[in-house]
């Protein structure tokens, strides 16, 4: 009988994976609240609970492996939900990461005292009860300052204080990002910032996934961070790359995370590296599916699910064969309601260009962009360098078009 895979969530990003999955000859379960996920008709079996909702898909899991077939590993794709993880894996005795390491993972605040602890590089943090709180902080400390939800994600509610944002304002919005309505403040550091994805392999880390984050638009989408797209590999000398890939191992390690995978948002401030976060998931928006195996040949997701079976993998398995210039960038359209996609076809078919894959259409709402939901079609170049790839992606860019309602209704 083929060994069960659950995966949670299924969304879009989750797409690729689940295919890999099934590929690899896998009974694939998909969990996810809403019974249009996209991930959920590509699946073998299908649990409806939601994605932030632990006991409940730890019980539907249980029942599921019961009832129809057996569930030898689980991960997430596409959502931040170690939590959920852990609590399938504690319930069916799988491989995962702990309560623990889910729950610093999550928290950005118990994040990075942890950190602090174990002398990792990171931004100077604090908790804030209120606005007066920033207003302190802003005297004592300058407006070089990011406010922040303690546990949200994909940027929402992040803000640079030093794009004049009001103290207040910055706080409530902060705030009503929060499930837990908790914000904290921490120092804003410049310098590169750099994706990694990674695998602690008994101890030793392996980051196939290194990628330049491309804030072009920082000033545009002020005080919000909006991530457009990534370069990789990364632009750095091999001695920067050394201290990033060490300096996330040791945070990975610091959370508790070993024989697992990990992500980090990091930063090269004043030539060194620091940690922004860490995340105990796979990345999202593609990193993971399609940029690393396209600009390494390394399959990152069939080493996670192997993982989270149990089965072995080996250094070479996450050692890159190659290194293939690859450019991902999004186009961001006005808020309000699209018309239409123009040019995706146009763009498909210029030189070095890999994917075009729209993820909103026609009658979807695009809101203002504070956040990575104000993406509408996602892209993937490539080149004989990575500047050409750089090149090849603003080609087809310009020829992408999307048309909004007149009126947003
Ligand atoms: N202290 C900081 N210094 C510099 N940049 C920062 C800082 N904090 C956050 N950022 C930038 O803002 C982005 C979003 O912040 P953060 O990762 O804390 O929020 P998030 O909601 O988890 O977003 P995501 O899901 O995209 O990681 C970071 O990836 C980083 O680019
Ligand atoms: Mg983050």
């Amino acid at each position: 009988m083929a060994k069960g895979l659950l995966i949670i969530c299924g969304g879009i990003e989750a797409t690729h994976g689940i295919a890999r999955a099934r590929e690899m000859g896998l009974h694939v379960v998909v969990s996810d609240a809403d019974a249009n996920a996209p991930g959920l008709k590509l699946a073998d079996g299908q649990i409806i609970a939601s994605t932030y909702d632990p006991e409940g898909t730890a019980d539907a899991a249980e029942h599921y492996a019961r009832a129809i077939h057996p569930i030898h590993g689980v991960i997430c794709m596409g959502a931040d939900v170690p939590h959920t993880v852990a609590a399938v894996a504690a319930k069916l005795g799988l491989k995962g990461v702990s309560p623990e390491t889910a729950h610093l993972a999550m928290d950005k605040l118990a994040m990075k005292q942890r950190l602090a602890a174990h002398d990792i590089p990171i931004p100077w943090f604090a908790p804030l009860r209120d606005a007066a709180d920033l207003q302190l902080a802003l005297l004592e400390r300058g407006r070089d300052l990011v406010v922040k939800p303690v546990d949200s994600r994909g940027g929402r509610g992040v803000q640079r204080m030093n794009a004049d944002r009001d103290a207040a304002e910055a706080f409530e919005a902060a705030k009503s990002q929060s499930p837990t309505g908790r914000v904290m403040v921490e120092a804003y550091l410049s310098g590169p910032q750099i994706s990694t994805e990674s695998i602690l392999l008994n101890g030793t880390g392996y980051t196939p996934g290194f990628s330049d984050r491309n804030y072009e638009y920082l000033d545009r989408f002020a005080p919000w961070f909006v991530e457009n797209g990534g370069d990789l590999p990364a632009q750095v000398s091999p001695a920067i790359r050394a201290d990033v890939e060490a300096t996330v191992t040791a945070a990975a390690k610091a959370l508790g995370i070993d024989n697992h995978n990990y992500k980090g948002d990091m930063v090269v401030h004043q030539g060194k590296a620091h940690v922004i976060e860490i995340a105990a998931r796979l990345s999202g928006g593609y990193f993971c599916t399609r940029e690393i195996p396209l600009s390494t040949g390394v399959d990152f997701v069939g080493a996670t699910i192997k993982l989270a079976l149990g089965e072995p993998v080996t250094p070479a398995d996450l050692t890159p064969a190659f290194e293939r210039p690859i450019v991902q960038r999004y186009v961001f359209p006005p808020a309000g309601k699209i018309a239409a996609l123009h040019g995706l076809d146009d763009a498909r078919a210029l030189p070095g260009i890999l994917e075009v894959l729209p993820s909103k259409g026609p009658g979807d709402i695009i809101p203002s962009a504070t956040s990575s939901a104000a993406r509408a079609v996602m892209l993937l170049a490539t080149g004989e360098s990575v500047a050409e790839a750089r090149a090849n992606a603003d080609r087809a860019l310009r020829l992408i078009r999307i048309e909004m309602m007149r009126q947003a209704a």
